[in-house]
């Protein structure tokens, strides 16, 4: 994907500036710093899901293979399919997990009956390895899994209708750190065939998932690059002081 100059108001809140940056195929991007800078909205730019916010107005381009995703002729709720959103808190239906996995591709006709629906749900529930942990409680409702396996499971529900791009906002903030370990392993193993962008405040877990990082202050820009770079050799001080930690 490419964001080309892209402004972003809520009302007169000017809440990104002038951002620019490109999200390369098969690859984790890091949306980092402080409350507050814009992450959550460039990320809902990315799938047009602020367009259903009254009052805010955007300028710029965002492409995605190439093409403007704002152009007039584009229609909102299908180019939403092509993206599989994860929310900071695990959001699964109230339903039964069989349901949870496949209930997105069944509205998207990629499963048209009930041998296609148990070969997709095993299959996603392989992939984020959680197949053995629910295999014989498959009716049970999704709710009643801890949060851990509950944000897998919405992981399951969002590669379930292939995606092209995963959208996550901060996966692991409700989660303990045997979940996040899951989840961070799982986010690696997705980038062979996804590209993703996370938003995340564990430094920590930037540095060890993403192979970009995109540091945001104010709404601005202020660094975008391999992360390595970002976290060993950061080119602004207020880059380095957030990822160093001493503020934010
Ligand atoms: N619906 C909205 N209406 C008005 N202002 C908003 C709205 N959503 C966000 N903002 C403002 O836009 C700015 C950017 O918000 P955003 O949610 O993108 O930040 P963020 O970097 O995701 O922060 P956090 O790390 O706390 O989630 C903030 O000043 C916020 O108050
Ligand atoms: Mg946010």
């Amino acid at each position: 994907m490419r964001v080309e100059h892209v402004d972003f108001w809520y009302g007169d809140k000017h809440a990104l500036k002038d951002v620019s940056l490109d999200i390369y195929r098969n690859e984790v991007t890091a949306l980092i710093g402080p409350s507050g800078c814009g992450k959550t909205t460039l990320l809902r730019c990315l799938n047009r899901s602020n367009d259903i916010i009254p009052n805010v107005r955007m300028e710029g381009r965002i492409l995605l293979d190439g093409e403007d995703i704002y152009r007039p002729e584009i229609d909102p709720p299908l180019l939403r399919r092509r993206f599989g959103w994860i929310a900071q808190k695990p959001n699964p239906f109230p339903w039964s997990i069989r349901t949870n996995v496949i209930y997105g591709a069944k509205i998207k006709g990629l499963v048209t009956n009930r041998r296609e629906g148990d070969e997709l749900m095993e299959k996603c529930l392989h992939a984020v390895g959680m197949w053995d942990e629910v295999k014989d409680r498959l009716r049970s409702p999704g709710t009643d899994l801890s949060g851990g396996q509950q944000q897998r499971l919405c992981i399951a529900r969002a590669i379930a209708t292939e995606p092209e791009v995963l959208l996550m906002d901060e996966p692991c903030s409700a989660l303990d750190p045997g979940a996040t370990a899951l989840i961070e392993n799982l986010v690696d193993e997705l980038c062979k065939d996804y590209t993703i962008v996370i938003v995340t405040h564990n430094m920590q877990q930037a540095a060890r998932i993403s192979q970009r990082a995109a540091f945001f202050h104010l709404g601005t820009l202020v660094e975008v690059g391999d992360t390595k770079d970002i976290f060993v050799r950061p080119k602004t001080i207020r880059c380095s002081d957030f990822v160093s930690g001493r503020y934010g």
